[in-house]
């Protein structure tokens, strides 16, 4: 059993880290801490979790013999400083994105981990979403062992494989809703802004999809509202994230889209894929996370979750209650692979040198936009975070 205690308590722990935590067998949550005492008890009621200790201190926490391991969710400028308590009392921690809110931070958090032998995993968990899972499979598939549709127009004779064609381009779309944002996001000293506090997600996903060095970012926009940002490989590849603020959660927030050797492999918000240019298009569907309505709409996939959507708009409007639904972005998982790695001494599913590389990259995308120019990514400045 791996004895866990979760510091922030707010909306995303009660969505994610708590009920995942009640769900796993191997894990018992001793501790729960939040700034807010009310908040702490209205958790523990609604999880049934009366028997954990409710702290208001994160320094409790640690000092005591009874937890293996903490989840913290709290405000980013937060980070650090639990990071070093938890290299002093030498417990395991997952920390949510964005590790850190500088570079200099993600040197010393790197410092810390590396000497008190901690395991810091960051709380990047779109690389475990199974579908995003199954368009890294196909991707590399395609990449050793590229198949052509047969159907395909032939090539002019004499005309040569570009170095262009041996890139594979990312297009990220977030269609994002205002109302999600509270002040404590877009303050510089607390949250950081979107491109800090959650295009690092895209940042991780777009280096771990493509798996070539970054070489360049190039931002435009606002750092800390909607944006666009380039990232620029070394073998030519590029992903661009647009990122818009003054969208709807009516119409599903994440879309993306690879192209990759004349094939191009779709994921439709975690609950569809589709690879197309390798013969028969292969589309896929996925299970959510949480699914109120399985019942009533039991069909999986896009379309699916269209319908899901208006019904429980529906439902909300008749009830005052809206149903849950969440695709699977692979909070779960991720969690998973780190009681894993702290029960049976495993390497950590998403390490501190990732963690850092995600803030290194977010830093650039805000000197871009700051500069109206390009920023080179500094080699040594991520042989820094990524070397061992
Ligand atoms: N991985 C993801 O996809 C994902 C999604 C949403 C949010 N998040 C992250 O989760 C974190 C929390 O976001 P949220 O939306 O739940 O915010 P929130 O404001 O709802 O919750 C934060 C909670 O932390 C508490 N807190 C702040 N500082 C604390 C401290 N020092 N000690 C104890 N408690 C403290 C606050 O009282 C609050 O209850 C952020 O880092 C955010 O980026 C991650």
């Amino acid at each position: 059993m791996v004895r866990v205690a979760i510091i922030g308590c707010g909306a995303f722990a009660e969505s994610q880290h708590i009920p995942n935590c009640v769900a796993h067998p191997d894990v018992e949550v001793v501790a729960l801490c939040d700034l807010r005492r009310e908040r702490l008890e209205e958790v523990a009621r609604r999880f049934g979790l009366e028997r954990a200790s409710l702290v208001t201190d994160s320094a409790e926490v640690f000092r005591r013999s009874d937890v293996d391991a903490v989840l913290a969710a709290t405000d980013h400028s937060a980070h650090l400083p639990l990071i070093a308590e938890a290299a002093r009392s030498g417990k395991h921690l997952l920390i949510e994105k964005p590790m850190t809110m500088t570079q200099e931070e993600s040197l010393q958090a790197l410092r810390l981990v590396k000497q008190s032998g901690i395991k810091l995993c960051v709380d990047y968990n779109r690389p475990f979403s199974p579908s995003m899972r199954a368009i890294k499979e196909a991707l590399e598939e395609h990449r050793t062992d590229p198949v052509t549709s047969p159907w395909r127009s032939k090539r002019a004779p004499g005309f040569p494989t570009l170095p262009e064609e041996r890139a594979t381009n990312l297009v990220i779309t977030i269609n994002d809703e205002i109302d999600s944002y509270r002040p404590q996001h877009l303050d510089p000293g607390r949250g950081g802004g979107q491109i800090l506090g959650e295009s690092c997600h895209w940042f991780d996903l777009a280096c771990w999809l493509i798996d070539r060095r970054p070489v360049r970012v190039l931002a435009s926009g606002s750092t800390r509202l909607s944006h666009s940002v380039t990232l620029d490989f070394e073998d030519g590849s590029m992903a661009t994230l647009f990122f818009s603020v003054c969208g709807t959660f009516d119409y599903p927030k994440e879309r993306y889209e690879l192209t990759s050797g004349g094939a191009l492999f779709l994921n439709e918000f975690f609950v569809e894929t589709a690879v197309y240019g390798r013969g028969e298009a292969v589309r896929k569907t996925y299970p959510m996370q949480f699914d109120d309505l399985r019942t009533e709409v039991p069909e999986e996939g896009f379309a699916a979750y269209l319908a899901k959507r208006t019904l429980a708009q529906r439902r909300f409007l008749e009830t005052g209650k809206m149903p849950a639904l969440a695709p699977d972005k692979g909070h779960q998982a991720l969690l998973n692979a780190f009681i894993r790695a702290v029960r049976d001494d495993l390497p950590c599913p998403v390490d501190e040198r990732r963690g850092a590389r995600a803030t290194y990259l977010s830093g650039l995308a805000i000197q871009s936009i700051r500069t109206g120019m390009p920023v080179p990514v500094c080699r040594e400045a991520l042989d820094a975070f990524v070397q061992p």
